[in-house]
C-alpha cells in the first residue's frame, strides 16, 4: 500500500526521504516521488530570493527515482511517497507529491478521498488546472484556495473539513516554509523524534535506525512540525498531550541476512518466532496460559458466551483454525467473519460477546472498521496483533501481541504461525476456566513447547520440497484440500501459491469435493491434500481414493511414517506427529515452502508480488 515519509531538519532531506521510501518498498507500490522545499533561489523576474518546491517523480522502483534525482535536490524539508494506484493508472503524473496550480503547496496522501469528484468539479469551474487523475490532487488545490485568505495551518484544517473518506496527509508550502503539517483519519501516520530533526511516516519501519522515540497520531489529529519540534492538535485546534514511545533500534531486521528473499527468511524464522510468541506464557504445571494483556478483563471474560473473530486474508485463515480450537477445547460458540463483510452486515452483538481482531499489521482498514463497530455495540474487543502500537492494537480494549518480529515479505508466513500460537494460548486460558481438564491442559502445553523442534524438522526438508516444486512448476491449476483443523491450512496453501506464483488454486474442504469440485479432476489437476493422522484421516483417505480413481494427482502432507499414503499418493511430504489442534502449525510450512519454490521456478519477484500491498489501509 502507499507509503509516506517526511523529513524536517538540518540534513539534506533527500537522504532520509529515499532511505525511508526504500524501507517501505516491501509494502508494494508502482511509482514514487519527492518534493523538497528548496532554499532561497534567485528569481530572475522580480530579482528577489524565493523559496520553491522542487518535485521529482518516476514510475517503477525507488532506485529509478534515485537515478532521476541524481543527488541534485538540495533542501532540508521534504515529503515523499510510494504510490499504489487506486484512482488513475500508475504513471508519473499520477505519482505523488501533488501540487497546486502555482506549485506553492505539495501534498502526499494515503487513503481515499470519496468526494473528490464533486470537489474537483467545483475547483475546475473556478479555473484550477488538474494535472493528474488522482483523488489526492484536490487536496493541493483546496489548500491553494484556502491559503488565499488564511495562514497555512488554518487553511489545512479548513481543507480537511471538506474531505470525506480516509487519509494520512502530509503537506508543505513555499508560502510558509517554517512548518510541515500532517493529519490522520483512518490511515496511519507516526511521528519520529530525532535530535534537532523530525520525521514522519505511514509506517514506523521507515524510520527504524533514525529515531529513538515515536508518537502515533490518532484519528482526527493534526501535527504541526517546526523548528521547535512538534505539537499535536485536534481538528478544532485543541492541543493534545501525546505519549512518546521508545523505538527499538534494529536496522538488521530489514535485511535478508543471507536469504534470497524476505519470504524465505521469514519461513525459516518460524521456530524462533513461534517460541517467542509462547515465551513466558506457558504454565506447564497448571496446564494453563498466562496472558498479561487480558488481566484487566479477566472477570468479564468469564461471562462471555460467544466469540466472533474478524480478520482478512492469512489472518482470516488462522482465525478459522482458532474457531475449531476454541469450540472443541474452550467450549465457547465461535464464529469467524471476513472483516470486509462483517462491517456491512448488521451484526447482533452485546456485552457478552467478545470480538477478536487478528491482524499482523494492525492497520488493515476492514478489520479496524469491524472492531470499531463491535466496540460501539458494547462487545468486548480483543486484539491479536503483531505490530506493537499499531492502530488495531490501540483501538481494541485489550490484546495479546504475537511477538513475531517485523514481517517484511508481502506474503504472510510467520505471522500465521504466531497467530496460531496466541489462539492456542487463548484456548488454554479460556478452556481451563470452562472445564478443560488439567491433564488435557498439561498435554497441550507440552505439545506447544515441542512445536519449534518439530518445525525445524519440517524446514530441513526444504531441498526435497524444492525438487517437488520443480516437478510441478508448470502446473496451471491446483486444488488444496483438507478437513477440520486443516481445512484452513488448505485455504492458506492455496492463497500462498496464488499470491506469489500467480497459479490459480482453490482451497476446499475435502468433504465438499463430491458436491461439485470433483468434476474438475482429470490427469492434469494436482490436489495438494493436507491429511495428517487425525480424527478425519480415514475421511481424507476416501477423498484421496476418489481423486486418484479419476486420474488426478495427489501431493499429500502426511504424518511421519504413514506407509499407506506413500503407497497411494503421487508424492508425499512428511510432518512430525503432534496434537490434532496443533497440526496446522506444521502442515502450513511445506505449503509455504512449496509456493515459494514454485514462484522461484516461475521467475517471479517474490517479495513484491504484483498488485499486492503489505498492509491494506484502504477499503
Ligand atoms: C497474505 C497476506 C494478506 C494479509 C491480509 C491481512 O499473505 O499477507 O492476506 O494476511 O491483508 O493483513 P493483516 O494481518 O495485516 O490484517
Amino acid at each position: 500500500m502507499c507509503g509516506i515519509v517526511g523529513y524536517f531538519g538540518k540534513r539534506p532531506a533527500q537522504d532520509f526521504l529515499l532511505e525511508g521510501l526504500k524501507r517501505l518498498e516491501y509494502r508494494g507500490y508502482d511509482s514514487a516521488g519527492v518534493a523538497v522545499l528548496q532554499n532561497k533561489i534567485a528569481n530572475r523576474k522580480n530579482k528577489k530570493d524565493e523559496i520553491l518546491i522542487r518535485t521529482v517523480k518516476s514510475v517503477g522502483k525507488v532506485s529509478e527515482l534515485e537515478k532521476k534525482l541524481n543527488g541534485k535536490i538540495e533542501g532540508v524539508i521534504g515529503i515523499a511517497h510510494t504510490r499504489w494506484a487506486t484512482h488513475g493508472k500508475p504513471s508519473e503524473k499520477n505519482a505523488h507529491p501533488h501540487t497546486d496550480c502555482g506549485g506553492r503547496v505539495a501534498v502526499v496522501h494515503n487513503g481515499i478521498i470519496e468526494n473528490y469528484r464533486e470537489l474537483k468539479d467545483v475547483l475546475e469551474k473556478r479555473g484550477h488546472r488538474f494535472r493528474s487523475e488522482t483523488d489526492t490532487e484536490v487536496i493541493a488545490h483546496l489548500l491553494e484556495v484556502a491559503m488565499e485568505k488564511l495562514p497555512f495551518e488554518e487553511a489545512f484544517v479548513k481543507t480537511l473539513k471538506q474531505l470525506k473518506g480516509a487519509y494520512g496527509i502530509v503537506a508543505i508550502s513555499a508560502k510558509d516554509p517554517g512548518v510541515m503539517l500532517a493529519a490522520r483519519l483512518s490511515s496511519p501516520l507516526v511521528l519520529g523524534i530525532g535530535s534537532g530533526e523530525m520525521f514522519i511516516a505511514s509506517d514506523v519501519s521507515a524510520m527504524m535506525g533514525d529515531v529513538k522515540r515515536v508518537v502515533y497520531l490518532d484519528d482526527g489529529e493534526i501535527t504541526v512540525i517546526g523548528n521547535d519540534g512538534y505539537v499535536v492538535k485536534t481538528f478544532s485546534h485543541r492541543k493534545r498531550e501525546k505519549e512518546e514511545l521508545a523505538l527499538e533500534r534494529d536496522k538488521t531486521v530489514a535485511e535478508h541476512r543471507g536469504y534470497p528473499h524476505f519470504m524465505l527468511k521469514e519461513i525459516f524464522e518460524q521456530p524462533k518466532s513461534f517460541a517467542d510468541a509462547l515465551r513466558g506464557r506457558l504454565l506447564p504445571d497448571d496446564g494453563m496460559a498466562r496472558l498479561g494483556g487480558l488481566r484487566t478483563v479477566a472477570k468479564r471474560l468469564r461471562s462471555i458466551d460467544r466469540i466472533i473473530i474478524v480478520s482478512c486474508g492469512t489472518s482470516y485463515h488462522s482465525a478459522l483454525t482458532g474457531e475449531y480450537m476454541l469450540e472443541e477445547y474452550a467450549g465457547i460458540p465461535t464464529e469467524v467473519e471476513m472483516a470486509s463483510e462483517f462491517r456491512y452486515r448488521k451484526p447482533l452483538l452485546d456485552k457478552k460477546t467478545a470480538v477478536i481482531a487478528i491482524s499482523q499489521s494492525g492497520e488493515t482498514a476492514d478489520t479496524l472498521a469491524a472492531i470499531r463497530e463491535a466496540k460501539e455495540k458494547g462487545a468486548l474487543t480483543i486484539g491479536i496483533v503483531n505490530v506493537v502500537g499499531s492502530t488495531i492494537a490501540r483501538a481494541t480494549d485489550v490484546g495479546v501481541y504475537c511477538h513475531a518480529g517485523p514481517e517484511i515479505s508481502v506474503a504472510s508466513t510467520k505471522a500465521f504461525t504466531s497467530q496460531l500460537a496466541i489462539l492456542s494460548l487463548l484456548t488454554l486460558y479460556l478452556g481451563r476456566q470452562r472445564g478443560l481438564s488439567l491433564v488435557m491442559g498439561q498435554r497441550i502445553v507440552r505439545e506447544l513447547a515441542r512445536i519449534p523442534k518439530h518445525m525445524e524438522r519440517v524446514l530441513a526438508q526444504a531441498k526435497d520440497i524444492r525438487k517437488l516444486a520443480k516437478k510441478y512448476a508448470k502446473q496451471e491449476h491446483y486444488l488444496y484440500l483438507g478437513r477440520k483443523y486443516n481445512f484452513p491450512s488448505a485455504l492458506e496453501g492455496a492463497l500462498k501459491i496464488k499470491e506469489i506464483a500467480y497459479v490459480p488454486a482453490q482451497g476446499y474442504p475435502t468433504g465438499e469435493m463430491k458436491h461439485g469440485p470433483i468434476a474438475l479432476i482429470d490427469p492434469s489437476v494436482v490436489s495438494v491434500m493436507v491429511m495428517p493422522r487425525d480424527s478425519v484421516y480415514e475421511k481424507n483417505m476416501s477423498g484421496m481414493e476418489e481423486i486418484l480413481a479419476r486420474g488426478g494427482k495427489v501431493l499429500a502432507i502426511a504424518t511421519d511414517g504413514d506407509a499407506a499414503i506413500v503407497r497411494k499418493a503421487t508424492d508425499v511430504i512428511f510432518i512430525p506427529k503432534t496434537l490434532e489442534m496443533l497440526s496446522p502449525l506444521l502442515a502450513v510450512l511445506p505449503l509455504q515452502l512449496f509456493a515459494y519454490y514454485v514462484a522461484v521456478e516461475r521467475g517471479y519477484d517474490i517479495d513484491k508480488p504484483r498488485n499486492l500491498a503489505k498492509s491494506v489501509t484502504v477499503e
